[in-house]
């Protein structure tokens, strides 16, 4: 029933969301966040799924916020209805992995929702941006912060100042991407491969190990490092750590409990 994304689970365990609006190469607009949530809340709550992953079309994964959305926008309708926070959802409720699948245009609000998921996949050829700038604003997804996190300082600073593209072959580079792919087929395929062999784990070993790699981006070392210890010694009251090392020490494949 939804309008702007598409739905499917092409894979055993893996949710896929597709961004669908391709007269406006996938712009963000309000509706389209509503149904991304929605979509990602249900996977996230599905007991029969381990991963998902969001990605676009081929020309586009999203060429960033509804541009003709917000043109009329007052600063006290955006204070008041605190505009796009909806977007955070992502990154602050969705507690199972989320890759994103990116090819074509990822630009301003597109990265930023790129760079929202766990694990981010391109093709050589994507094209990314933050060119807020040159509408005469900033990045206001969490662009500024989780790409200086990921690129630095130097390259980010430059990126936001001055509007300019990157390519995925860049985002390889940069280490903004986790693999590159030769084409957008490729690039699917690979996130929904990935996403297949982490949902083949424990859950409860999984949310720990995203909970505890996302940590070390609010947290210094040694309180990150103390916070990992404690969820690691919490891991040896879950089923799944004892079937995990009884089917090691009994050379066989182990059968998850997810409990
Ligand atoms: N919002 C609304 N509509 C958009 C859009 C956007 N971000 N990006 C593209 N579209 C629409 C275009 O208006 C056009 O619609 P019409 O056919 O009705 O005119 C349609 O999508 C196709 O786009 P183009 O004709 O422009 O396609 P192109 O191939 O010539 O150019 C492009 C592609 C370079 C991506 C160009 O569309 C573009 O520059 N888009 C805007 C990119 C941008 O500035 N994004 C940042 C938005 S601000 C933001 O995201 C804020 C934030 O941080 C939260």
């Amino acid at each position: 029933s939804y309008q702007n994304i598409k739905i499917s689970t092409p894979k055993p365990g893996v949710g896929l969301i597709t961004l669908n609006r391709p007269k406006a190469l996938n712009a963000l607009s309000s509706p389209l966040f509503v149904e991304l949530n929605d979509a990602l809340s249900k996977f996230d709550k599905d007991a029969s799924i381990g991963a998902m992953v969001i990605t676009g079309s081929e020309r586009a994964f999203a060429a960033g916020a509804d541009i003709k959305e917000m043109q009329s926008l007052t600063f006290s309708a955006a204070y008041t209805t605190d505009f796009i926070a909806p977007w955070s959802h992502l990154s602050t409720s969705i507690t199972k992995p989320v890759l994103s699948a990116v090819n074509g245009y990822a630009l301003g609000g597109g990265c930023e929702l790129a760079m929202m998921a766990d694990i981010l996949y391109c093709s050589r050829t994507a094209v990314f941006g933050q060119p807020e700038i040159k509408l005469g604003t900033i990045p206001g997804a969490g662009g500024s912060q989780r790409l200086t996190a990921a690129i630095g300082k130097a390259r980010a600073m430059e990126l936001v100042l001055t509007g300019e593209n990157f390519s995925g072959a860049q985002a390889g580079e940069w280490g903004l991407a986790a693999k590159v792919f030769e084409t957008a087929e490729e690039c699917v395929e690979g996130a929904l491969k990935t996403a297949e062999k982490i949902a083949t784990y424990s859950r409860v070993a999984v949310k720990a190990g995203k909970e505890v790699v996302n940590k070390s981006q609010d947290l210094g070392v040694r309180e990150g490092v103390e916070f990992e210890r404690r969820v690691f010694h919490a891991l040896f009251g879950s089923r799944d750590q004892k079937i995990g090392m009884a089917a090691f020490a009994e050379k066989k494949k182990p059968e998850w409990s997810h409990e």
